[in-house]
């Protein structure tokens, strides 16, 4: 590590205050980060680490539809309930601050003004999607259309989700606004621009030059292919009504663009850290010495490696050293979807294997285990519940905690529960082999680390810890005790064996610690140490416990993982997962099971099931049917006709409420008289836990007869 470096600043990518984040956000970005930081920390360097909810963007007052409330409501709720999950995983932020809070707003706004006033943006007029029944002007997430890549008729229009190709609403076919559903009209706006193309010429030395060989292939490979590709100006503003202001004369009803205002963040979060410890933030972001580094997910490469290091230069602040982005985990074979409810949230696994368990923390460092272990460092990587249970039960329990526990049994028994002396004239070629080891232990953890090659330096640790059980096998105390009535002498040969194996157990709390600190904390109590015995230059020496000193009774420090367990996960993996033809609701999933499991009808071929024509209706009108509790007439507009479809609904919706409702509906359904009224088709309806009927609907607005499949 270079010396003229005087601090650390290090970022996590902000996420999104939209819903709960899953382990793949977790080993992308949060995890890596959390390591490298208190590997610092245990250096004893200068280091402040910076992360907090992004709350702007069109990601958030979408979701508020979804959840049918304000945008504010959704931050509020999700932006704790994300941080508590960091914090019960033991990613040790300095601050977790808000994009919503003032002095976000406040730096955003400076830093934009900053740029504009000293000419560093253009302002160009160009034509935009507008919605001109919504009466806005559309953002690319609320304009969907069929992808000119795949056919895919939902893309987006700033991608399609299906065959994931970056877009722009103008490259999408036949489009339509999701808020109305009609299809959008061109509209003249003006809107600021950061252009990018001006800056092609540094960007390409910084990157395909100066650090070609110290930032991932990966991510020098992303930037070269933008780069070769000719960058264009990016508008850094929306017309938007949620977000930061734009701070200029002419902009009324324009906002920072998310992706200007997001990672200015980490700047605004720096000045809260700053104002709270009493600091000052700008050495932070301006001085040479100051190293940082962003850890972010892959998809974030172009904002963190060509967007933010053009602004942060043309406002005169310090560059990134490193943007060690990670690739994407897998779970179980298949991507990681929200929509698709395939994933795996930290807050179900707090749910289920922290929470439930006295002093439950110890899990927690068995998630962090199994995902540093399987870190997409250079290519998407795998998370399956089986590959968790044999980390723990394999790697965890049987060669880290093995080692511990035998080490600490056998002292107590062996040694009268003290630390043993060393006899240094009885050392043999086993011992200087496993003393050389614990050195060379951390020269290559340490090594690994700053290259961000956290999965390797994890290798390193657990590979002593499996040398320290390979040693106590060798040396096997348990039997040279049994030889000692006829030769106490024998007794040095013991305690030379356990001086050495507590010694390395101390080192391996050292080493360990980045990575599961909740389990260090625990080597620490069991030895009756202090904390400050982690610091990192304690690391390879085997003076660490002094001769006599009397430690504590072994604790477990992992306990097994059973196969019930992983079944359960497995279970309600594959029973939560949402069919891709199917339109469930995007919000988290009840925590409850329903009551009544659904009884499983017998299987069906698709020819029987392309039998139904299914379609996508608005209900227009609703009026409850005389002399029938359960039945309201409805009038449904089906796109090119209007449908009478008497539903038994009435005992859960009061006519008004449902006016306007997307839903699904039977059309090929023969006719039926209910009451005397002839009904062409039926909606689609789903009992909810508390048994209440929900309609089943498209979870963003739909052409009216739209197909469902
Ligand atoms: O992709 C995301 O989740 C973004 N919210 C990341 C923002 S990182 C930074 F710029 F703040
Ligand atoms: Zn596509």
């Amino acid at each position: 590590m270079s010396n003229s470096v005087k601090r650390f600043l290090i970022t996590a990518a902000l996420p999104y205050a939209n819903g709960l984040k899953h382990i793949g956000h977790l080993a992308g970005a949060y995890l890596p980060a959390d390591i490298y930081v208190r590997y610092l920390r245990a250096q004893k360097k200068e280091v402040v680490f910076v992360c907090g909810s992004d709350e702007h963007g069109t990601a958030i007052p979408i979701q508020a539809k979804k959840e049918g409330t304000t945008p504010r409501a959704i931050i509020d709720k999700y932006h704790p309930i994300i941080k508590q999950n960091f914090e019960d995983l033991g990613i040790s932020f300095d601050i977790y601050s808000r994009t919503s809070d003032p002095i976000h707003h406040e730096t955003a706004q400076a830093f934009f003004k900053q740029l504009n006033d000293h000419g560093d943006l253009e302002i160009l007029e160009s034509e935009q999607y507008f919605d001109e029944e919504a009466n806005t002007f559309l953002a690319d997430r609320y304009i969907k259309g069929t992808c000119p890549n795949c056919g895919f008729p939902e893309a987006y229009g700033d991608q399609c989700e299906k065959c994931g190709t970056s877009l722009s609403p103008e490259q999408l076919i036949k489009p339509f606004s999701t808020i109305s559903g009609k299809t959008p009209i061109k509209k003249a706006t003006k809107h600021w621009y950061l252009p990018l193309n001006k800056h092609e010429d540094w960007l390409r030395e910084w990157i395909l030059e100066k650090h070609k060989n110290d930032w991932k292939p990966s991510v020098v490979g992303q930037c070269k292919s933008w780069l070769d590709g000719g960058l264009q100006p990016r508008a850094v503003t929306r017309d938007l009504d949620w977000g930061v202001k734009v701070p200029v004369e002419g902009a009324e009803g324009k906002v920072l663009y998310v992706w200007f205002d997001a990672p200015i963040g980490y700047i605004s979060a720096t000045k809260q850290w700053a104002l709270d410890n009493n600091k000052d933030w700008k050495p932070y972001w301006e001085d040479k010495n100051t190293k940082l580094v962003h850890f972010i997910g892959k998809d974030n490469i172009v904002f963190h490696c060509l967007i933010f290091p053009t602004m942060l230069k043309l406002h005169g602040n310090i560059l990134p050293e490193n943007v060690p982005a990670n690739e994407f985990v897998n779970l179980e074979g298949e991507k990681m979807s929200t929509s698709r409810n395939w994933k795996l949230e930290m807050q179900d696994y707090i749910d289920d294997f922290i929470k439930k368990e006295n002093g439950g923390s110890q899990m927690a460092d068995v998630l962090r285990y199994y995902l540093c272990s399987i870190l997409p460092e250079s290519k998407d990587s795998e998370f399956t519940w089986k590959g968790f249970q044999d980390a723990n039960n394999s790697e965890l329990v049987s060669i880290f905690g093995n080692f511990v526990n035998r080490t600490f049994v056998l002292m107590h028994k062996l040694c009268g529960g003290k630390v043993p002396p060393l006899n240094a004239r009885e050392l043999d070629e086993i011992d200087e082999t496993l003393i050389s080891d614990i050195e060379n232990a951390k020269l290559k953890v340490e090594n690994a680390i700053e290259q961000y090659k956290f999965r390797e330096a994890l290798f390193e640790v657990i590979d002593l810890a499996r040398k320290g059980n390979k040693y106590m096998q060798d040396k096997q105390p348990w039997i040279v005790a049994k030889e000692l009535e006829v030769n106490p002498e024998k007794q040095k040969l013991i305690d030379n064996c356990l001086h050495l194996c507590l010694q390395l157990t101390a080192n391996l709390a050292i080493l360990i610690h980045p990575f599961l600190p909740f389990t260090a904390e625990k080597l620490c109590h069991m030895m009756k140490v202090v904390p400050k015995m982690l610091e990192w230059k304690n690391a390879g020496r085997i003076k660490l416990l002094s001769v006599g000193y009397a430690l504590r009774a072994p604790e477990l420090l992992f306990r097994k993982i059973e196969k019930e367990e992983i079944d359960f996960q497995l279970d309600k993996l594959h029973k939560g997962k949402i069919r891709p033809t199917t339109f469930a609701q995007e919000s988290p999933l009840p925590a409850s099971k329903p009551k009544v499991e659904s009884e499983v009808k017998s299987t069906i071929q698709f020819e029987d099931f392309a039998k139904i024509d299914l379609k996508v209706g608005t209900i227009l009108t609703a009026e409850k049917v005389e002399k029938a509790d359960k039945l309201l007439k409805l009038s449904v507009d089906m796109g090119t006709e209007t449908r009478t479809i008497v539903s038994g609904i009435a005992m859960h919706f009061q006519p008004q409420d449902i006016i306007n409702k997307q839903v699904v509906v039977v059309a090929n359904l023969a006719p039926r008289k209910m009451r005397g009224i002839e009904s062409n088709g039926m909606i689609l309806m789903a009992e909810d836990v508390d048994g209440k009927l929900q309609f089943v609907s498209p979870n963003v607005v739909i052409n009216n007869g739209a197909e469902v499949r």
